[in-house]
């Protein structure tokens, strides 16, 4: 067997994964260049180790143990490109941590990811859902991603258009295990206008002038706000919205507005998205504890791991509450994490 020392085996991933799962990994690497990424799946081709590609494990449920190989991308770099007059260009590395990136970019006066604040993962792993807060998407800042195509080996780039972003999804998605993003570029400007008409964002900056504010200002609001909603996965393990906001047709939406008028939604143009949190919420289960996990208390879409939970514990809930909404409602929520690894 080709074992090169980096490889380790046996490694415990607790720390490695925001709902605190506490998995193992039969092998693990941790790369920091495209030539180690490369050898890493080199390795776990020649060993029949199935690869799974790690970045700040904020998205993932371990079922169990990963019987693989982990690759943790902690390739770290930053730098500034095309600086003009107003843009500027920030290249990342995909190991970067993606809130000390927000206030990084935004410390410097540049706009366009400040919303973006406080959302836990790391840069490789946001375009993969195209991660969004309060009115602000991934996409919308985007230039271009650069990836190791693993059906041809090569690095390419891929356009904004290329990824084929939509809410909380992309072509990284759709084509699992193809891609590994090594390098994120994203375009800021430093007078593009906030986008602060979200609801708690609105209310948080009520009555300032949204010229007197800095891009730090913004992020710090942003900040305070998920504080006083969200979990601080350091504090009580878990994975953000753990499913995506069912999206459904105007009709429907229009059905369900008439049976319950304070249903709380956004209605677009031909479709709603409907607010997964407040159909949970609805079920009864906004703080539910089961022992180890549960639903936290303030953001009903959020499961939370309160001690020594293991995948299978959030999965027996999250298929508790998803059926629960589905007779009552007839939406069928689907999982924003995605689920690895082996019971
Ligand atoms: N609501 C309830 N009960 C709750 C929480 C919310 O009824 O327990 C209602 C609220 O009254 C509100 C509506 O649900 O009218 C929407 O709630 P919120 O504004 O908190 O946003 P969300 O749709 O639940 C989404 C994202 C979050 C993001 C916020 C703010 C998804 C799946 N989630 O949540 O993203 O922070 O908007 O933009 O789209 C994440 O992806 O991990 C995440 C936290």
């Amino acid at each position: 067997m080709i074992s090169p020392p980096r490889i380790q085996e046996n490694v415990f991933l607790g720390e490695m994964n925001s709902l605190g799962i506490a998995a193992r990994a039969r092998y693990f690497v941790s790369v920091t260049s495209l030539e180690a990424l490369r050898e890493a799946l080199n390795w776990a081709s020649a060993e029949s180790a199935q690869p799974l590609i790690l970045g700040g494990g904020s998205n993932l449920v371990f079922a169990g143990d990963y019987q693989g190989l982990v690759i943790r991308m902690a390739n770290a770099r930053r730098c500034w490109e095309h600086v003009d007059g107003d843009g500027a260009t920030l290249v990342l590395g995909a190991g970067e941590n993606w809130h000390d990136v927000v206030m990084y970019a935004a410390a410097a006066g540049y706009r366009g990811i400040e919303n973006l604040a406080l959302i836990p993962g790391t840069v490789g792993a946001a375009p993969v859902q195209n991660i969004g807060a309060y009115g602000t998407e991934l996409r919308d800042t985007l230039l271009e991603v650069s990836a190791l195509d693993r059906h041809t080996g090569h690095e390419v780039t891929l356009t904004n258009s290329l990824c084929h972003f939509s809410y909380r999804d992309s072509v990284f998605k759709h084509e699992p295990g193809r891609y590994v993003i090594t390098t994120v570029r994203l375009r800021l400007s430093r007078s593009r206008p906030f986008s602060l008409d979200y609801r708690d964002l609105a209310e948080y900056f009520d009555g300032q002038d949204a010229r007197c504010l800095t891009p730090l200002d913004v992020a710090n609001g942003v900040m305070a706000v998920r504080r006083r909603k969200l979990p601080d996965p350091s504090q009580l393990p878990n994975a953000g919205s753990f499913f995506k906001n069912p999206v459904v047709a105007l009709d429907t939406w229009h059905s369900l507005q008439q049976s319950y008028p304070d249903i709380a939604g956004h209605p677009g143009d031909d479709s709603a998205k409907v607010a997964a949190a407040w159909l949970i919420d609805q079920c009864g289960w906004k703080g539910y504890r089961n022992g180890r996990v549960g639903v936290h208390n303030r953001q009903a879409l959020v499961l939370v791991n309160h001690s020594n939970g293991n995948g299978q514990d959030v999965l027996a809930l999250a298929d508790r509450i998803r059926r629960d909404v589905e007779a009552r409602f007839g939406i069928a929520l689907e999982m924003e994490p995605g689920v690895v690894g082996s019971p």
